[in-house]
């Protein structure tokens, strides 16, 4: 592996660079999307989806590339993404409909059930019916009993819990949390009896979210556990404690998402050559269960395919979050600066204490100043960011929050009876909105 800190990824360019920092986004463009359709906005870019799509692609050319959607789920960014090419994860009933819907053919289609809602499930089967391609991904043997009585016998992938996790805070390193997959001195077992009511296509762990350079050893150590699961699975007999089960056929290895990108203006990004490297190299050769034997004979051997299921990668530095400053309060610590968005357009900073990077737009050459960025609901979670050197802030000045494209609009809520922003997708040179700001009406709209 090489220097974690080298901002030279082979498969970035200068066209298509590893991240697009707040810095980047065009100013003038952002403030004149602000004045036409108010604040707060989201503003998504296509096309830097299809770069960062693109980016993954190049750096994992043999492997199935899964977006998980639950990082956007937004039409237009689905869409654009089938058209590059990724397949898609979901984690919901909700999420599934989105992609059929987004036009995903239920062979790209993989469904990761997190203690699946009996309705969840019913959905699941009923678009397997109509798209048999459709992939299941269980963590728990009770999922594969639920699944066979609603008349389910078709494609599963079995997650396992690898009891190793990673990411950028507590609450998302799922890869050591006992709620997510089978144990993993269980997994074999269960797979193999699942595969004899199902066809098991693959085994699945996700190490967690946000893992950037420092934490590789952790995703590496998640990827050779299950290299090594999968050939005993493959090949029992030469697996030593398993000799006699009848072999598994994987056709993949889903080794989950997690890759992380820079919020601080001042972080690397990953080196995605390095990290396809390490994943390959730390998952070894899966033979597929059918050639393993005639693999001497034939020459090489067809091997199960490495996946990965990246969502935040996908669309993180694809977005921003423009709102505008509506009081400036001196106190005796610093100038609280209140902006019209708040947590409850995007939670992360209050969910995470995330980092996310501010810009005053409309700062021109004021001096720079610390400030507290605050939004307007009664919790004192409710901030974006502490002593934050912005130009100094005045009433009107329109703010924009970056790298918030990943989880930002999709954790929004109504709370405070806030209705949603609105979103406004760039794509060739052009702007359209892509969902309409709630409205009053809209927050009593479930309302009996
Ligand atoms: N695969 C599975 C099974 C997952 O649970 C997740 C994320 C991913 C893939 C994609 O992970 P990513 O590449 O986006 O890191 N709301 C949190 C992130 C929660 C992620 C949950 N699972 C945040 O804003 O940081």
């Amino acid at each position: 592996m090489s220097d974690p800190t080298s901002e030279a990824a082979s498969t970035a360019t200068d066209e298509n660079p590893s991240v697009r920092r707040l810095a980047d986004w065009d100013a003038d463009r952002l403030q004149a999307l602000a004045s036409e359709h108010d604040t707060p906005l989201y503003v998504v870019d296509l096309d830097r989806v299809r770069e960062n799509c693109a980016r993954l692609r190049d750096a994992f050319p043999d492997a199935d590339v899964r977006y998980a959607v639950k990082a956007h789920t937004g039409q237009a960014v689905l869409e654009t993404v089938r058209e590059a090419g990724l397949d898609a994860e979901c984690a919901s009933a909700g999420e599934l409909d989105r992609v059929l819907a987004a036009g995903f053919p239920g062979d790209r289609v993989h469904y990761t059930a997190v203690n699946p809602p009996a309705r969840d499930l019913d959905y699941a089967v009923s678009a397997w019916n109509e798209e048999p391609g459709l992939t299941i991904t269980v963590g728990a043997a009770d999922t594969l009993d639920r699944l066979a009585e609603r008349g389910y016998d078709g494609r599963v992938c079995v997650r396992v819990n690898p009891g190793v996790g990673a990411g950028h805070h507590e609450k998302v390193r799922t890869g050591a949390d006992v709620k997510f997959g089978v144990p993993y001195d269980r997994a074999a077992q269960v797979v193999r009896e699942a595969d004899e009511r199902f066809d098991v296509v693959g085994i699945h762990a996700h190490a967690g979210s946000g893992i950037d350079a420092g934490q590789l050893d952790s995703h590496r150590e998640l990827v050779s556990r299950m290299g090594e699961l999968a050939r005993s699975l493959a090949t029992p007999d030469e697996a030593g404690d398993a000799t006699g089960a009848d072999p598994v056929d994987l056709e993949y290895v889903d080794v989950g998402g997690g890759f992380g990108v820079p919020y601080e203006e001042d972080a690397p990004p990953l080196d995605l050559q390095d990290v396809a490297e390490a994943t390959r190299s730390a998952l070894g050769r899966v033979p597929r269960a059918d050639t393993a034997a005639d693999a001497d004979a034939d020459g090489a051997p067809t091997e199960a395919t490495l996946a990965v299921e990246p969502g935040r990668y996908v669309v993180a530095d694809a977005g921003v979050l423009l709102t505008t400053v509506n009081t400036t309060k001196p106190t005796a610590e610093e100038t609280v600066v209140g902006v019209d968005a708040g947590m409850t357009d995007l939670l992360r900073p209050a969910m995470y204490d995330a980092y996310h990077p501010i810009r005053n737009l409309s700062g021109g050459d004021r001096e720079e100043t610390p400030v507290t960025v605050a939004g307007p609901i009664c919790e004192s979670a409710d901030v974006f960011g502490t002593k934050r050197p912005l130009a100094q802030p005045e009433r009107g000045d329109l703010l924009a929050i970056g790298i918030a494209g990943a989880y930002g609009y999709e954790m929004a809520s109504q709370y405070n009876s806030r209705p949603r922003p609105a979103e406004v997708a760039l794509e060739d040179g052009d702007a359209r909105v892509v969902r309409r700001r709630e409205t009053l009406d809209d927050l009593t709209r479930v309302e009996r």
